[in-house]
């Protein structure tokens, strides 16, 4: 069989850990041909493609980013979505020409979308999840996870030592789109005072009461965490939510405070041994799925397990933070804000 990979969306650590366990499980296990598609699925349509060997495949389990390089996808999401099927047919052409028995997808919601969309199209396309954000549905975890929370902790680790000298509010913004996971991870691990999440909204006033009684029982700093995704009642007006929340704050309470916004630190660099092994485990299994021909499918994680789920099931849905989140109550137990009553 002849496979090709791409990766598509954001990048995260473990991509090429990924693309490591499928090629060289493809090449050694079942003897495949394996290709790699360049950025995204414009390669698939430019045919932007070099051969993956097993030399090519070595020395990138630890490297951050992709090898095969990603994109957004605007203009194939656009031909995809136009109704002149003519449109269609040109991916369709170019699939063919590559002579391929299946493609696989690494990539976000954004990407299993897409991928869902060519397997209606006729394609073989296998799917893996990947994000730093954690909000692919269908799996329990995604690889990029565990080292973005790795990172945002011990940026958190080191915010408590400023913030104690100088007796502040330090205000960390972290990554997650529209979910709260890296926050939530985050923030239990590095020990947030006050933790806000998109899914479970905000009143400010708790917020300032909660910081108002630290202050009181003689814990003068105090540490929050923002998830970007968060909606602030009346907006912005162009700042990040840690700007919005630390202004408040100061103004509020009258400490002194500061935000960081951590940006795409979070996303860079060399993947944790966990998402290594993730990455490793999950591309193993795409080829195994591609060797008995179970095609329409995304790898996923459910418990311990590796699995496998239908793209249909997975595409256009969102995997949240849910209120009962045993993170959440767990939290909520030690007495932790979510901000909100
Ligand atoms: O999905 C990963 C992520 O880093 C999100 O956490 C963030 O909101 C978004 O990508 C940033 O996107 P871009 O790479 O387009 O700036």
């Amino acid at each position: 069989m002849k496979i090709g990979i791409l990766s598509s969306g954001g990048d995260c650590p473990g991509i090429n850990a990924t693309i490591r366990g499928v090629g060289k499980t493809a090449i050694n296990d079942y003897g495949m041909e394996v290709i790699g598609i360049q950025n995204g699925f414009s390669g698939l349509l430019y045919k932007d493609i070099s051969a993956l060997t097993e030399s090519s495949l070595s020395g990138i389990l630890t490297m951050g980013g992709t090898i095969l390089g990603t994109a957004r996808e605007k203009e194939f999401r656009k031909i995809l979505k136009s109704p002149d099927k003519k449109d269609q047919e040109v991916i369709k052409k170019s699939y063919k020409e590559l002579d391929l028995d299946c493609l696989v997808c690494i990539g976000g919601n954004g990407t299993q979308k897409t991928t869902w969309a060519l397997s209606k199209l006729g394609l073989n396309v296998i799917g893996i999840p990947k994000t730093i954000d954690n909000d692919v549905f269908g799996t329990d975890i995604t690889f990029g996870f565990s080292t973005a929370v790795d990172i945002a902790t011990e940026a958190i680790d080191r915010l408590h030592s400023t913030a104690s000298s100088h007796q502040r509010v330090m205000v960390i913004e972290l990554m997650g789109h529209h979910a709260g996971w890296i926050t939530l991870y985050a923030g239990m691990a590095g020990g947030a005072d006050v933790i806000l999440l998109p899914e479970l909204g905000y009143n400010m006033d708790t917020i300032i009461e909660v910081l108002n009684n630290r202050k009181k029982n003689g814990k003068p700093y105090s540490i929050v965490a923002v998830a970007e995704g968060i909606e602030v009642e009346g907006g912005t007006d162009g700042h990040h939510p840690a700007t919005y929340f630390a202004r408040e704050i100061e103004k509020r309470t009258g400490i002194e405070s500061r935000e960081t916004v951590l940006g795409y630190i979070q996303r860079g660099g060399s993947p944790s041994a966990h998402d290594r092994n993730l990455g490793t485990m999950l591309g193993g299994y795409a080829a195994k799925l591609i060797a008995e021909k179970k095609f329409g499918r995304m790898v996923s994680v459910k418990g311990q397990k590796i699995t496998d789920v239908s793209l249909e099931e997975v595409a256009g849905k969102l995997r949240i933070v849910k209120p009962d989140d045993p993170m959440v109550l767990q939290g909520k137990r030690m007495g932790i804000s979510f901000g909100i009553k």
